[in-house]
């Protein structure tokens, strides 16, 4: 089974958040279990670091766009897996993240600049781009890559496609003057394929066009089919029905481990859980607070958007500080968020330490040195913290939503019997609900016995890729199927083009 899997972020050359995480381990898992699998990405800037030994394999021409492209080819860094990277100067050549500029400033060229990389893709996807390689299937991700789908629909003879919603939040959205400038097929504006209310979707194109879509999580798939989680897109995910499923996302604990973590100050593991206190007070020194190993030291990593609660975080944290805690939190985006917490932590310097902006190593610091780990977001397709959280025995306080839900299991008197319980589960997304969870999570950490016990039990869960990348085979060879019966013409939703 070929498979060209296709992903605005894979990590280590680049990673805005979880998306760049998967990018970067499931394609290993995929390949141990002998799958062909070739990657394609842009070729942002920032990656250049990571690509000694990548050379030029092709020059391609897209119309209507006047530069030409040049495909590099070389090996995702620490693995044989072949990849392609797509340079294009003036949409790529740029410094920071893949999205944006170094502080955090989106490029207002989004939807042009992966209009153009789905472009190349489906040039590889139908082995028009000289690299001698036909995929059976093209695995896209997000609305980065809607539009692969959809252009792929109007080919007579193509490769299956999967589309993966890793968070249907963001749709890739853009006016009809975009739309316009972008020389697609006319027929994609119409509300049976890729017009939302007004707008051209990228993410409507995945949705509408792939043979089967699938998201990161079993709860999130129910989610996203109702109006509070579907962003307005639930009928159309209704009428997916069996071909809309989740799958877990995994953890790669050969980056993620504290038993040979390269970043953390000393690996530990579940037996030898007093060393994760040299990390704690190595963490507390780093940021300048009191070293003291019985103060609750809650840890937070994240991108700084709503979806992640923050502001939930801000508001919950007054009603614990009085207590013996302490909170570091690690977050990059939105430049409002990162004011506030900062104004936060000049009222409580002793207590609370900020660090604003990406920060690979801190984060590992953080996950090895916190107590716990606080997760309050307000939706979460998978969330891929929690799952480093449990390994890193950090105990994770969740939110009960999409994936959170799925892999997290309360601390209630029952499961603490038993010895299920790995974190914190609250139910509601509000300051109230989160304090109430903090404060919970405060009184079972002065109860040493108890603490050790729960720490015990998260770190023993196992969230590797290997069973994930089993069901994505399944799911592949489902595509493929459904794709040769149809021969090539039948699609999830019906559209009606020409
Ligand atoms: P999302 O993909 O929505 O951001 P996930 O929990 O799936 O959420 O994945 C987030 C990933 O990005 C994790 O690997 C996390 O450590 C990393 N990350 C997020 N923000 C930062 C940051 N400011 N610095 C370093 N790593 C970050
Ligand atoms: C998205 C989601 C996150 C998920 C990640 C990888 O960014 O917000 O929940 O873990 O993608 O699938």
């Amino acid at each position: 089974m070929k498979i060209l899997y296709a992903s605005s972020e894979i990590h280590p050359l680049i990673k805005a958040g979880g998306l760049g995480d998967v990018g970067g381990s499931l394609p290993k898992a995929l390949k141990n279990q002998h799958i062909d699998i070739r990657l394609i990405m842009p070729f942002y800037q920032d990656a250049l670091v990571h690509t000694a030994g990548f050379e030029v394999v092709s020059t391609l021409k897209i119309s209507h766009f006047d530069e030409p492209i040049r495909l590099w080819e070389g090996r995702l860094p620490g693995s044989p897996i072949k990849m392609w990277l797509v340079e294009a100067p003036s949409l790529f050549q740029r410094p920071g993240g893949p999205y944006g500029d170094t502080q955090g400033n989106e490029w207002p060229d989004n939807p042009q600049r992966f209009a153009i990389f789905s472009k190349v893709v489906v040039e590889v996807a139908l082995n028009r781009a000289q690299v001698n390689w036909q995929p059976d299937l093209v695995h896209c991700n997000d609305w980065q890559t809607g539009l692969v789908p959809a252009l792929l629909h109007f080919e007579q003879s193509r490769p299956a496609c999967l589309f993966t919603i890793h968070n249907l939040a963001y749709q890739g959205l853009c006016s009809q003057t975009v739309f316009q400038s972008l020389h697609l097929p006319p027929q994609l504006w119409a509300i049976e394929a890729m017009e939302f209310y007004g707008k051209f979707s990228l993410l409507k194109g995945g949705i509408v066009f792939a043979d089967r879509v699938n998201t990161v999580s079993p709860n999130y798939a129910r989610e996203i089919t109702t109006p509070e989680f579907g962003c307005g897109l639930e009928t159309l995910l209704q009428q997916r029905g069996g071909n809309l499923e989740g799958i877990l996302n995994g953890a790669d604990y050969q980056v993620w481990d504290p038993r040979h973590d390269v970043f953390i100050t000393k690996t530990y593991n579940s037996k030898t859980i007093k060393d994760k206190i040299i990390n704690k007070t190595a963490l507390q020194e780093y940021f300048g607070l009191p070293q003291n190993e019985n103060t609750l030291l809650f840890g937070s990593v994240g991108r700084l958007v709503h979806q992640k609660g923050i502001d939930l975080l801000v508001k919950a944290i007054p009603q614990i500080i009085s207590q013996d805690v302490q909170f570091i939190i690690l977050g990059s985006g939105q430049k409002e968020d990162g004011q506030i917490l900062t104004e936060l932590s000049h009222q409580y310097p002793q207590k609370i330490k900020i660090h604003l902006g990406y920060h690979e190593s801190l984060a590992h610091k953080i996950e090895a040195g916190a107590d716990a780990f606080v997760m309050p977001s307000r939706f979460e397709p998978c969330g891929l913290n929690q799952l480093y959280s449990l390994r890193y025995g950090a105990i994770p306080i969740i939110h009960a939503v999409g994936g959170l839900a799925d892999t997290v299991v309360d601390a209630n008197e029952n499961n603490l019997n038993d010895h299920t319980a790995t974190g914190i589960v609250f139910h509601q997304a509000s300051a109230d609900s989160l304090s109430a969870a903090l404060l919970r999570c405060w009184r079972l950490f002065q109860d040493t016995k108890t603490w050790r016990k729960l720490i015990q039990n998260a770190m023993r869960q196992d969230f590797s890729w290997k069973q994930s990348a089993k069901a994505y085979i399944q799911l592949y060879e489902k595509t493929l199927a459904k794709e040769k019966t149809a021969n090539g013409e039948e699609i999830g939703v019906e559209v009606h083009v020409n």
